[in-house]
């Protein structure tokens, strides 16, 4: 609900030419209906949830959905990293076609970055696309997932292999849903808050280290500016390079370590958020192992993240060859090429570049940076 001393609602484009759109960031709005105004025309919506999300926002969402669409269907996904797969995936067809959905139905993607992921790339395959809005509400999803159109599912051998570029009409960031949040949840999202700070703009990471208390107490204000100047960036950089074919790979700073932990361990044990924190003091030790930056700004990053409440120690994957095992899962990643590991490295303050790394600094790297 919008009260006096809610943030004002602001606004940030993503500028793609056609396929621009804009993302809303405020108080109240998943339950006003103005935020729906002048979406695709269409009889259907339906409202893509998981079972945990649904029953605390769905009714809400689909009140505000009904002054402008006759039917608003609702379909609720197993909760879990686990359930990014096929089999969930096919449970949103199910639900489109069971209902005889045609291709103008809008699909509202209502949960965290797994929900929106998935229902992103449901909406890239339906009838071979239909439009569809993302309603992130987890601080990660707001922040990073919902935003710049990939959409995914993953494989066992890999997260987030199969899918899909495929922009949403329009995202909205309600900052009220955040306070139902888990607090470990809260805290993954602050991961990819941190990442924009050494890739992008330094200022920003001063701003993160002065009021990361803030954020953890979920004070709204604090919440909407870093909402607001995470989707700026994130903005800047898909508007450059939609489709990763180089600038964009600097978002996935701390990830090649953190889908290793991630998969490694098997999904969902770690959370996303949680593999990237303790994967960007991994790459920011290995940027200063590669003599790109001083060991004090790898103690600063690590101090912040630890404040937020992530992991800085990595996990042991292999009892026989925990590095070795890494490097295996590492060279799945998407940005490997012809077998070869890439990282996002911090090139210099604010500043990050892709790059290989001979073998055996990653692997004192990831000894130094795993429990014993
Ligand atoms: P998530 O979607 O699993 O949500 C986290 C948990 O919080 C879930 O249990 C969910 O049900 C619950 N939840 C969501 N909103 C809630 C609320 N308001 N109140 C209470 N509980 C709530 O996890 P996530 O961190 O949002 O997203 C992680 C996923 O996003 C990963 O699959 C990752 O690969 C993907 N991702 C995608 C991109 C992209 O660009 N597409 C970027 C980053 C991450
Ligand atoms: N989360 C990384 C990207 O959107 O490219």
């Amino acid at each position: 609900m919008h009260t006096d001393s809610s943030p004002a609602i602001q606004q940030v484009v993503i500028d793609l030419g056609e396929r621009s759109y804009p993302i809303f960031i405020g108080a109240g709005l998943l339950g006003d209906p103005a935020t729906y105004e002048d979406l695709p025309a269409s009889n259907t919506a339906l409202i893509v949830s998981n079972d945990t999300v649904a029953p605390l926002y769905a009714q809400l969402l689909q009140r505000a959905l009904q002054c402008h669409y006759s039917r608003v269907l609702q379909v609720a996904l197993p909760d879990g990293e686990v359930h990014k797969d096929w089999p969930t995936l096919q449970l949103i067809f199910d639900a489109l076609l069971a209902n005889g959905c045609d291709r103008k139905t809008v699909l509202f993607a209502l949960g965290g970055g797994v929900v929106g992921d998935m229902t992103g790339f449901a909406a890239a395959c339906y009838m071979r696309g239909v439009p569809f809005v993302q309603v992130p509400t987890t601080l990660l999803a707001q922040v990073d997932s919902s935003v710049g159109g990939k959409t995914a599912i993953n494989h066992p051998l890999g997260k987030n292999m199969v899918g899909a570029f495929y922009q949403p009409e329009r995202v909205i960031c309600d900052l009220d849903v955040l306070q139902s949040l888990p607090l470990r949840e809260l805290s993954a999202g602050l991961a990819e808050i941190i990442k924009y700070g050494p890739i992008a703009d330094m200022a920003f990471l001063d701003w993160i280290e002065a009021n990361i208390e803030a954020l953890l107490a979920r004070e709204p204000a604090a919440l909407a500016h870093a909402i607001q100047r995470s989707c700026e960036i994130k903005a800047a950089v898909v508007g450059q390079d939609e489709r990763e074919t180089g600038l964009r790979a600097i978002l996935n700073f701390g990830h090649t370590f953190g889908h290793a932990i991630e998969s490694g361990l098997g999904y969902g044990q770690w959370l996303h958020g949680e593999g990237v924190g303790c994967g960007m003091v991994m790459a920011a030790r290995l940027s200063q192992r590669l003599g790109l930056i001083d060991k004090a700004f790898v103690d600063r990053l690590r101090t912040l993240v630890l404040r937020a409440g992530l992991p800085v120690v990595g996990p042991r994957l292999s009892a026989a060859d925990n590095a070795g095992r890494y490097l295996e899962l590492m060279r799945v990643d998407k940005k490997a090429e012809a077998g070869e590991v890439r990282f996002v490295v911090i090139d210099g303050p604010g500043r990050a570049a892709v790059r290989g790394a001979p073998d055996a600094l990653v692997r004192e790297v990831i000894e130094a940076c795993c429990s014993a």
